[in-house]
Parts: structure tokens; C-alpha cells; sequence
């Protein structure tokens, strides 16, 4: 008997950066974070897990149809190890249970976006592969206790168990089990936020984020300075989020992504993930609020950049278009997004799986 499932994750952009960890083993971050999670339809992550005792020993993964290995005690072994051994706990509970934990596994996921879109997909990718061992497993853990076990594949994907609104509490224990995802509204809750992705480059990032935000930790002093407002954002923008107060939220979601780019420029050596064709889409949309406020009172949209030079925009539906004729206007070799492609599960398992 094979035992399978199949589960989706959508990609998440945080408005609140996560920067830093103060336990790099066990991924515990030194500032909370919270993030918007993009439209999964477009955008997300899907794994098969299957299991079967008729596997040749060990373990496999396939990432958009490539094998991964496994390396003992690394991130994807520790959430395999961590998830086989919950379900192991139910099997020892519940004789009636198939011993599935002891079978080999053969895992493969695969983004529906192209990698031409410039996002990370460790998030996404993380968290489909909690999900759909979680699936396999049948485990009775909620999404919150998942998220501590994606948490520990990459920090970013703890997010990625939710959809909507996410935040990442930093958590005080040491061993990290408050460390944890939490739903802060639900998508349905707050539709009218857009998001466009504006691909400056699609080239691999130099420093990966990993690296770079433990080498932050290491060397800058302003670092120190973001941890101590970083609490107060968290609070206002959750509010922002519940109130569906677009300006609030913009002016917060600006104001960390741009301290997080001033934290990595007071990196040693120093880390720089924007370029100019980035600034200069901070500068037409801070000329675009500037207009807007002066006109209507309120923001137009609001800008934010993870470890890379590409701009990812949020704004109110109705402000969209202009944002996308503007940077049409000012950006004219700008191509249009090309359509999502969309990827089958089962029909796209990659050779070997079946082994
Ligand atoms: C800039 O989650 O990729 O996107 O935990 O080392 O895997 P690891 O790092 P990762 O870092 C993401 C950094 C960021 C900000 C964010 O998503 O909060």
C-alpha cells in the first residue's frame, strides 16, 4: 500500500523584515515579523510526499524536478526527522495506525511560478513540504505547531502556513517552541490590498540571506536600533491590518523595508541588495504619494524589498492601474509579467520517485 498527499503553499513578502537570528540551529529570530502573503492561485508551492515501505532505504527530494540531498542534520532533514517522529508518537498511541513513519520517503515540489519572477521560493517551498508530510502523517497538529517545524527548514516559511495576514513571533523560550506563526486577519478580510511584483533583475542574489543577516548580526551597530522600534511596528501595523488603514500600513511597510536596507549597508563589509533601477522605483513612488496625499489626503501604494533589487508593491485596487502606468512610463523596458505557468502534481513526478 502507498501512502500519499499532496499539499499547496503560497509565497509570502514580509512588510516587517526579518533580519537576524539569535539562534541559528534552531532558526529563532531577533525580531518578530509579519508578512502578506501574495495570491496563492498565482504564486505558491506544491509538494507530493508519498511513502512506502517497497522504497529503497532512504529518503528523497526533488525540487522542480532536480534531487536535492538530504544532509543529515541539515534543515530539510530536521523537518522530516521532526515530523516522522509526531507521527511516530501517534502510531506508539494507536496500535490500529500503519507504522508509515518507518517507511522510506520520496518527496517532489515544484513552484508554479517561474524562477524569471525574482522571489525566493525557500518560503513557499518549506512550507508545502511541512504540509504535505503533515498530510501524509495525518498529524493532529495545528498550522501554529507546523510553523515551528517549517520555521526550522527557513525562517520565512513558518509564514507560509497561513494564508492572509501572518505574523512571526519572535518567542522568548530557548527552545523555540514559541516561536511561532499566528493568523493576523484572514485574505477575505482586507481584499482590496493589491500586490504587483516589479522583476528588476531575475539574476540569483549575491548574498544570500542567510549569510547576510548573520553577518548583520555580527558586525552592525544599527541593528541594535531597529531591534528596539521593531515591537512597535509590529503593534501598529497588525492594527493597521485589522482597521484596513492603507496609510498606516504604508508608511510602515516603507519605513522597514528601507531601515532593513540601511541595516545591511551598515553590514561589514557592507550589503547591497538594491541598485539603482530599485531606487529609482522608491523615488516614483514617494513622488506618486507625494501627489496623491496632497490631492486626495492618502497614500497611492507603498514599496518593499526583501534581499534583492526586485519591488514588490502593495496598494488599494483602485490605485493599481495608475502605479502600473507609471512604472510603464518611467520603466518603458519593463516586460509584463508572464502568465503563471501552471504545474500538475502527480503527473509531474520526477523520474526516480517510484524507487
Ligand atoms: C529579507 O527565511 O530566507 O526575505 O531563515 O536563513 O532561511 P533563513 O532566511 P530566510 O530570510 C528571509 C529574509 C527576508 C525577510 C523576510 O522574509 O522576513
Amino acid at each position: 500500500m502507498v501512502y500519499e498527499a499532496t499539499a499547496t503553499a503560497p509565497v509570502n513578502i514580509a512588510v516587517i523584515k526579518y533580519w537576524g537570528k539569535r539562534d541559528t540551529k534552531l532558526i529563532l529570530p531577533t525580531n518578530s515579523s509579519l508578512s502578506v502573503t501574495l495570491d496563492q492561485d498565482h504564486l505558491r508551492s506544491t509538494t507530493t510526499s508519498r511513502a512506502d515501505a517497497a522504497f529503497e532505504a532512504g529518503d528523497r527530494l526533488w525540487l522542480n524536478g532536480k534531487e536535492e540531498s538530504i544532509k543529515e542534520g541539515g534543515r530539510l532533514w530536521t523537518c522530516i526527522k521532526e515530523l516522522r517522529g509526531w507521527r511516530a508518537a501517534e502510531e506508539a498511541k494507536d496500535a490500529a495506525k500503519p507504522k508509515i513513519s518507518t517507511f522510506p520517503l520520496r518527496i517532489a515540489s515544484y513552484n508554479n511560478f517561474p524562477t524569471a519572477a525574482g522571489l525566493a521560493s525557500s518560503a513557499s517551498g518549506l512550507a508545502a513540504l511541512v504540509a504535505s508530510l503533515a498530510a501524509l502523517y495525518e498529524l493532529p497538529q495545528s498550522p501554529s505547531d507546523l510553523s515551528r517545524i517549517a520555521r526550522q527548514g527557513s525562517g520565512s516559511a513558518c509564514r507560509s502556513l497561513f494564508g492572509g495576514y501572518v505574523a512571526w513571533q519572535e518567542g522568548v523560550e530557548a527552545d523555540g517552541s514559541d516561536s511561532l506563526a499566528v493568523e493576523v486577519a484572514p485574505r477575505e478580510h482586507w481584499p482590496d490590498l493589491h500586490s504587483l511584483i516589479c522583476v528588476v533583475s531575475d539574476a540569483k542574489k549575491g548574498t544570500s540571506s542567510t549569510a547576510g543577516m548573520q553577518q548583520t548580526v555580527q558586525t552592525s551597530p544599527l541593528l541594535q536600533a531597529r531591534l528596539k522600534v521593531v515591537p512597535q511596528r509590529m503593534t501598529d501595523i497588525s492594527k493597521a491590518i485589522l482597521d484596513k488603514d492603507f496609510d498606516t500600513f504604508a508608511k510602515i511597510t516603507m519605513a522597514d523595508s528601507n531601515q532593513f536596507h540601511a541595516v545591511c549597508l551598515d553590514t561589514q563589509p557592507p550589503i547591497f541588495y538594491l541598485n539603482d533601477v530599485s531606487r529609482g522605483v522608491i523615488a516614483l513612488v514617494e513622488e506618486l504619494n507625494r501627489a496623491h496625499l496632497e490631492a486626495t489626503g492618502h497614500l497611492l501604494a507603498a514599496y518593499t524589498f526583501d534581499a534583492g533589487p526586485n519591488a514588490v508593491i502593495y496598494a488599494p485596487e483602485a490605485n493599481i492601474a495608475t502605479v502600473v502606468a507609471a512604472v510603464n512610463k518611467y520603466f518603458p523596458q519593463a516586460e509584463a509579467f508572464p502568465d503563471p505557468f501552471k504545474v500538475g502534481t502527480a503527473a509531474a513526478l520526477p523520474a526516480g520517485f517510484n524507487e
